[in-house]
């Protein structure tokens, strides 16, 4: 195990081989770590990021085996998920004379973790901290994936600390490995698939922050990059800081203005003769339209669908006065996407009152998507006139699309 990355860092996170799920929603098959890194000049010793608090004895433990606690001057929150701050309050209570730095947004949050005072210096991208001998410079980088993420950067030795931007939950089962140089070719290419995993689940929303960011760290020579989580990056970094450019730039290519997905929900046919007449009409307005059956498509085709749609329709049943779980399931996968104003609509057949139509809505209004025109609704099975409706309907919100 290398925890030596260079001659002025090393890595005092802990490793979490157990975790099954992070976050209440990530399953982590291959567990997580929780990197924290002690960078020391001739002057100056910084702590970049902490870790969860329940492993507090364990990192206490170990970094006291390096050095006293309070030879460490400052302590960088890079942003304040607790995986990575739930251990600042003990740090603070040993030693109360340490500066937190952090981005503007970050100081409120950690005012809220800690409860208590502390020294703290906002930081602006571009800021730096002389070590003596070595300088850390410092970007304000938001939403990514948290409002108030902050990357950092050793100058001299040229290693990127981007937060959990290229993380992965991975910790090898076959060795103690901390960087990814150290994993044989088999646990390589697994980690490589928990990268690609991690960015699905949790920074796929962020692409145009990726982009933002990217504008400020893109250029710098890395000869390491050493994220929150997951092997420490020595082996092909920029590969892994590429990955994320190219599915921004991707996914930026590939958004189609001219696509609307539908997901519909039928219990007795009626909702699907609805979405065909709804489908006739988003066509003759032009729209590429892709329809999937919610109860039993592939949750990654329609969320990949949705995420490069410009509108999504919705067509739900009610049951028990409620949308049906098909429903249900799609919204909450949603969660991996940003759908913020992004146009929307429902529609859908009931059997009594149609709930499930407007609770549909205001799922939607919940995550922000645009509704841009009222419910198409029938009761029971629509008549030829109704289904005119369903497809004047569809040409409207065509035409919304491409307006
Ligand atoms: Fe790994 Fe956003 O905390």
């Amino acid at each position: 195990m290398k925890k030596q990355l260079s001659p002025s860092v090393q890595w005092v996170g802990v490793k979490d081989p157990e975790l099954e799920i992070f976050d209440i929603v990530v399953p982590t098959e291959h567990g997580t770590t929780y990197n924290s890194y002690l960078v020391r000049g001739e002057k100056v010793n910084v702590l970049i990021d902490v870790s969860k608090a329940n492993f507090s004895e364990e990192y206490f433990g170990n970094l006291e085996k390096i050095l006293p606690i309070t030879d460490i001057d400052y302590v960088v929150v890079q942003h304040t998920e607790p995986d990575h701050s739930g251990c600042l309050l003990e740090l603070l209570k040993r030693h109360p004379e340490i500066t937190v730095i952090h981005s503007k947004p970050c100081k409120k949050f950690i005012e809220n973790l800690v409860n208590r005072e502390f020294k703290s210096w906002s930081i602006n991208s571009g800021d730096e901290l002389d070590l003596g001998g070595k300088t850390l410079r410092f970007f304000v980088t938001p939403f990514l994936h948290w409002p108030d993420t902050m990357m950092s950067y050793l100058v001299e030795e040229e290693i990127l600390f981007p937060c959990d931007v290229m993380g992965a939950h991975f910790t090898s089962e076959r060795n103690d490995a901390i960087m990814n140089s150290e994993l044989d070719d088999e646990d390589y290419k697994t980690s490589i698939e928990a990268f690609k995993f991690y960015y699905s689940m949790i920074m796929r929303p962020y692409k145009e922050h990726f982009l933002k960011a990217y504008k400020l760290i893109g250029d710098l020579p890395k000869k390491i990059i050493a994220p929150s989580h997951g092997p420490v990056l020595d082996r092909d970094p920029e590969f892994f800081l590429e990955w994320y450019h190219e599915q921004a730039q991707n996914y930026l290519k590939r958004l189609n203005g001219q696509k609307v997905t539908i997901i519909y929900a039928s219990s007795y046919g009626n909702t699907v003769l609805m979405m065909n007449a709804v489908k006739v009409g988003l066509e003759e307005a032009g729209i590429e339209v892709v329809t999937f059956d919610a109860a039993t498509a592939d949750m990654n085709e329609m969320v990949d669908s949705i995420e490069l749609s410009a509108g999504i329709l919705f067509g739900t049943s009610t049951i028990n006065a409620k949308a049906p779980e098909p429903v249900l399931s799609l919204v909450a996968n949603l969660v991996v996407l940003n759908v913020s104003g992004r146009k929307a609509g429902v529609f859908g057949s009931y059997g009594w009152s149609g709930e499930g139509i407007s609770m549909t809505e205001g799922l939607c209004e919940v995550m922000h998507m645009k509704i841009v025109q009222d419910a198409y609704k029938v009761q029971m099975r629509p008549s030829a006139e109704q289904l005119e409706e369903g497809r004047q309907w569809g040409y409207g919100f065509g035409l919304k699309i491409i307006e």
